[in-house]
């Protein structure tokens, strides 16, 4: 997996994450905060729903400069261009914005249009990632979706020559999938891809249609040594094309990762704006875990009448932090600096369990004090984790 240059980022990295909550329909695998409504959305009241809790939220952290901007959902590609520059004035009104600022808007392919996209643009949008999820259209009929490959090729031909950061979306370890369909598959996304592509493993998550469908025996995923397989078919063709993974989803030319998503991994300071968003801010030495309300509706009138849809603010005890440091800090191929985790912590990592997981091949350390997640840890990562937190 790549490093990616820490100094390059800053230390001051401040994202802000605002939440579109519906979708066209709902995919069977999809446990996201996403609704479909079968009456049009007021689009206006939730604009200004918007911009009152951006006002409240700087309110409560004020004096930070915005890196990055990402617009999430949901489908904020169902947004109005000009919903989407009204929000970002916002942010630029309470809050200073970088001038070289990353503004991502998630899109499906089923809303995408070239006088759209234009229109994102024109309202600060400068980067797209494009919920793409295969290139085949049986595969793409069995996740539901909306559109067929022909049709995302298309999105991604627009989002090409509208925006020079691109990335798309797909999800592999499918019921069916080996090596053998998914190598040409991953070769022909790799042709169309810019600098960086998510790739994820499909996740049967509890409460989907998928894991009914699955409890029952009707969907089967491939078994563990497959997916295995289609993992390391995954990192070898991606690396070779020149889109290493730099975290455990994500591919990247090096230089040209998701800056918002490393404010994440990075454990940075975030405000989460909109329905069932989660923000992390740091408010007199103390770092409080913020979520919304995650209803739609339900959040609009909390906004309209205390000015925010907060309903839970808790302070981070330490050892939650240092954990948390951990749990975001290994899916990088950078890893985490063990002195940033020490004063986080205010104590080092248990040496038996390095030791341990270092003698396994799973974990390895560096002299200039990082740890990081070796490429036989990373199939493994969540026990890893679980044996290094507290
Ligand atoms: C908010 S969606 C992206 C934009 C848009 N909603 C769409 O689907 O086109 C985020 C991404 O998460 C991934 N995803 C969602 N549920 C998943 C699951 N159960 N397993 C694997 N990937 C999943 C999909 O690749 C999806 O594109
Ligand atoms: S379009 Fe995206 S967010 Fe909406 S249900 Fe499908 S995967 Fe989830």
């Amino acid at each position: 997996m790549a490093t990616v240059d820490t100094a390059a980022q800053g230390v001051q990295a401040f994202g802000v994450y605002v939440h579109w909550p519906f979708c066209l329909s709902k995919c069977p695998y999809c446990d996201f905060n996403s609704h479909v409504r079968h009456v049009a959305v007021d689009e206006a009241r939730f604009l200004r729903a918007f911009v009152t809790e951006i006002e409240t939220t700087a309110k409560r952290a004020p004096g930070r400069t915005v890196s990055s901007i990402f617009l999430g959902g949901g489908t904020p590609s169902l947004m109005q261009p000009q919903t989407v520059g009204t929000i970002l004035e916002a942010i630029g009104k309470h809050w200073e914005v970088a001038p070289d600022v990353e503004v991502t808007l998630e899109a499906n392919p089923s809303s995408v249009g070239a006088t759209r996209f234009a229109g994102y643009r024109a309202a600060g949008v400068n980067r797209v990632s494009l919920g793409v999820q295969s290139l085949d259209d049986a595969a793409l009929k069995a996740l539901g979706r909306l559109h067929n490959a022909r049709e995302a090729l298309e999105a991604v031909a627009i989002a090409r020559s509208t925006f020079d950061r691109f990335s798309f979306d797909l999800i592999y370890a499918r019921p069916g999938q080996t090596p053998a369909t998914w190598k040409p598959e991953l070769d022909r996304a790799l042709k169309e891809a810019g600098e960086h592509l998510s790739l994820y493993q499909l996740t049967i998550e509890p409460d989907t249609p998928f894991h009914t469908l699955h409890a029952s025996g009707k969907l089967v995923i491939p078994d563990e040594d497959t997916a295995r397989d289609l993992y390391d078919v995954t990192q070898e063709v991606c690396a070779r094309a020149g889109l290493p993974a730099y975290e455990i989803s994500n591919h990247a030319r090096p230089g040209a990762e998701c800056r918002h998503n490393l404010v994440y991994w990075r454990t940075h300071e975030y405000a989460g704006i909109g329905p069932g968003a989660h923000g992390r801010l740091d408010i007199e030495g103390q770092r409080h875990a913020t979520a919304t309300e995650r209803r739609p509706e339900a959040w609009v009138m909390r906004v309209e009448e205390d000015g925010h849809g907060v309903v839970t603010d808790e302070v981070l005890l330490r050892q939650e932090r240092a954990d948390e440091f951990l749990l975001m800090g290994l899916r990088l191929a950078e890893g985490v600096d063990l002195n940033r985790y020490i004063a986080i912590a205010g104590k080092p990592l248990d040496p038996a369990q390095v030791k341990t997981l270092s003698e396994l091949g799973f974990i390895e350390t560096d002299a200039s004090g990082r740890l990081r997640v070796t490429p036989a840890g990373f199939p493994v990562l969540d026990a890893v984790v679980a044996d290094l937190a507290a």
